[in-house]
């Protein structure tokens, strides 16, 4: 089996760079935000020429705009990149830490405090190293949603931010050195989608995001950031990038990315009782009208491949309806919201 993981041992002088090679890598993972890609590719490629910063992280990256558009993606495909699988992240979720006092949960009690011994931190040396992997020494870690942070989360994350270390409830120090540090979050997102709502209306959504609205978003979402955030946090942060709302030819792009991922999921599953799964025209219309909208972006366009594809394949292989190494054809039912699917023999698409 091809590895999912891409290698710099082994590179050719005259192919493309590393960070040429992940962004490729990522490009094959994530539609419509190739500028996001070409910001981050070269910081792993910084860090594995040995050539990063010393007493920082490698680099601190705020992801900003819409829901769906593939912020949390984006540490996902490159830990799928360089470790193999989407999981491989140290993920803090700040919504879970809106109160002052829950960042013991973090970090752990100090000794002598109650409950000292029970509370296992989120974050220690050992579990930042676990997201690191034999393929990359390189973790990835993702603060999700910071705009919900507590103050004093916030205030442990200058230090993580600035000097790469966080200082635990048991005065140990973890050291952030060897990683990319992301954080996301929404902030301006709902000004920038009434910004463009006003403006183009959503017909040409697409075309303005295309067409250096991208600037304009940028801004909406930096001021959102510079009013929810201190210049110290701002400032400590080496990108800021913001994802563009996505237009008709990334959500297609996303769907036949997930109808790819499909299609292994079946193969790795089934094996010698594997088949194909083919959609219509009116089938993938469907779908796109189901999962994708300028509001939430592709964020329900899983949720309607698993509801109308999935279940009934599902249906379909327990029934022992399915032709090992023939097709399921999927079509839209007439006059119906909803998907017929179709067991044949044989192999070749009609
Ligand atoms: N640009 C994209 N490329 C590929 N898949 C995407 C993209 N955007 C969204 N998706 C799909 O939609 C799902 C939700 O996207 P994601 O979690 O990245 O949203 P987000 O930008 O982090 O939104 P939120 O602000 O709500 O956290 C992903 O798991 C993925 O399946
Ligand atoms: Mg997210």
């Amino acid at each position: 089996m091809k590895s999912n993981v891409i290698s710099l041992r082994g590179a050719r002088a005259d192919g493309p760079s590393r960070a040429g090679r992940l962004a490729e890598a990522l490009r094959r993972r994530i539609a419509g935000q190739d500028d996001a890609i070409d910001i981050i590719a070269p910081y792993v490629q910084l860090f594995e020429s040995g050539l990063a910063p010393t007493g920082r992280p490698v680099g601190v990256f705020l992801l900003l705009g819409p829901t769906g558009t593939g912020k949390t993606r984006t540490v996902e495909a490159l830990a799928e990149a360089l470790h193999g699988h989407e999981r491989h992240v140290l993920r803090v979720d700040c919504g879970e830490f809106q109160l002052d006092h829950e960042v013991a949960k973090l970090i752990g009690a100090p000794p002598g405090y109650l409950g000292h011994r029970e509370t296992q931190p989120m974050i220690s040396q050992q579990k930042l190293n676990a997201a690191a992997s034999e393929k990359c020494p390189l973790s990835l870690v993702l603060f999700d949603e910071i705009e919900k942070a507590a103050g004093s989360l916030t205030r442990l994350l200058l230090g993580v931010l600035d000097k790469a270390t966080l200082k635990l409830g048991d005065n140990t120090a973890v050291n952030f050195e060897r990683s990319l540090i992301f954080l996301t979050s929404n902030l301006g997102a709902r000004e920038m989608m009434d910004r463009l709502e006003d403006g183009f209306g959503f017909a040409s959504l697409a075309a303005v995001a295309a067409h250096g609205a991208a600037a304009k978003m940028q801004a909406i979402a930096t001021r959102a950031v510079r009013r929810r955030f201190s210049p110290e946090f701002v400032n400590r942060v080496d990108q800021v990038i913001t994802y563009a709302p996505l237009g008709r030819r990334a959500f297609e792009a996303i769907l036949d990315l997930q109808l790819h991922a499909l299609r292994e999921h079946l193969a790795q599953r089934l094996g010698a009782r594997a088949f194909q799964v083919e959609l219509s025209a009116e089938a993938r219309e469907f779908l796109l009208k189901e999962g994708t909208s300028t509001r939430y972006g592709a964020r329900e366009l899983k949720r309607a491949l698993h509801r109308h594809v999935i279940q009934k394949v599902a249906g379909l292989v327990v029934d022992g309806l399915t032709h090992p190494g023939g097709i399921v054809r999927v079509e839209k039912a007439r006059g119906r919201d909803e998907l017929t699917l179709r067991p044949r023999r044989g192999s070749a698409a009609a």
